[in-house]
């Protein structure tokens, strides 16, 4: 089939920490990759993944089909990885998730375009309570209903330098002399490293077996949120106390903190993340997955060490703790 030779391939949202692995995979396959962003300026760095003139950033907010229209001119495929973990002037979660992704799908469709593959999550749920599950949730209805041959891709949290998870809590932990175990830290989840969800996209682009499947991501062991902190703490040796907050209270909190996502400012913690993490974010028994895509997950300890040291005291020159030249005789 012709739409599965590398060609041209439109990639929204792909100056972002997942999409810049992408398109650095698709890249590498022989692609040439229109980068379709809000601000192509942020990603003209992405140049260099490719040889001269293969990675083109352009212009494209997919609120506005018309934007959307021009992105995918003469491109033979396409890749959806816009998302917002919170609303605020960077834009709102219906307008984003559902009509962006139904446009994108809707003008695939009308272009004959059929290799769509789009970025959800583990919890994207029509039903969610939570406004980022449950948009995310509808999103792949209207994906699927405009395009059937459109792949879905859900991860786990994702992780790899420059990720927002793990970062965000060992920054935390310099600063801050307590960690909030949000519901006593029981929520599971199976981290899955940012490499393997490119290489998932690159794969998944190609290969006929995937139209109109979706796939969840996790990596190979499944973590309790506590068990991801205590982690972040012995890795980067510092001591703050892990303190658990019921998750109503964490929710009260998370609707104050989350006031400053209006001024853009990115919150701590919002009230829509709370209600996420009632619900376990790990791969549902059955679902296909990566070893699907002939892809052998990388574990978390493999990589985090790699990027997780800048939040020692004294840097990348600070005593690692489980270096065993350091360990106690
Ligand atoms: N990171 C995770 O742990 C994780 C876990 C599960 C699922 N996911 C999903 O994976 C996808 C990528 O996540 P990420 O962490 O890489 O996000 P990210 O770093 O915030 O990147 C978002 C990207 O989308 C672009 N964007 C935002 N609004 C846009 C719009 N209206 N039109 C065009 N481009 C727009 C941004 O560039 P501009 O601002 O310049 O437009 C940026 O390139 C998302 O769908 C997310 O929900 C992520």
């Amino acid at each position: 089939m012709s739409d599965t030779t590398p060609g041209l391939v439109t990639v929204f949202g792909g100056s972002g920490f997942v999409g810049t692995q992408v398109v650095r995979a698709l890249a590498k396959q022989g692609w040439r990759v229109k980068v379709a962003v809000r601000r192509p300026n942020l990603a003209q760095d992405l140049r260099v993944n490719g040889d001269v003139g293969q990675i083109q950033p352009v212009r494209c907010d997919i609120t506005r089909p018309a934007d959307v229209e021009a992105a995918l001119k003469g491109a033979t495929a396409a890749v959806n990885l816009v998302g917002l973990l919170f609303e605020g002037p960077g834009g709102k979660f219906a307008k984003s998730h559902i009509e962006g992704a139904r446009t994108i799908a809707e003008t695939c469709a009308a272009h004959g375009i059929a290799r769509f593959v789009h970025i959800s999550a583990i919890g994207a749920d029509a039903g969610s309570e939570a406004a980022y599950g449950r948009t995310k949730g509808e999103a792949e209805q209207a994906i699927l209903a405009a395009l059937p041959t459109a792949t879905i891709l859900r991860p786990s949290i994702v992780f790899g330098a420059g990720d927002g998870f793990l970062n965000r809590f060992a920054s935390m932990a310099t600063l801050s002399p307590a960690l909030p175990l949000i519901g006593g830290g029981k929520t599971k989840f199976q981290p899955v490293y940012v490499g393997d969800v490119a290489e998932a996209v690159a794969r998944a682009i190609v290969s006929p077996h995937a139209q109109g499947k979706t796939y969840e991501l996790g990596g190979p062991a499944v973590w309790s949120f506590k068990d991801i902190l205590t982690y972040i703490l012995r890795e980067t040796n510092r001591s703050p106390i892990l303190a658990p907050i019921p998750v109503f209270a964490a929710a009260t909190l998370g609707r104050v903190a989350g006031l400053t996502a209006m001024v853009g400012i990115p919150p701590v913690l919002t009230r829509d993340q709370v209600l996420m993490l009632k619900v376990d974010n790990v791969v549902s028994p059955g679902a296909l997955g990566l070893a699907d895509l002939g892809i052998e997950a990388t574990g978390l300890e493999a990589i985090a060490p790699s990027y997780l040291w800048r939040y020692r005291r004294g840097g990348q020159f600070a005593e690692n703790p489980r270096d065993p030249e350091t360990l106690p005789a």
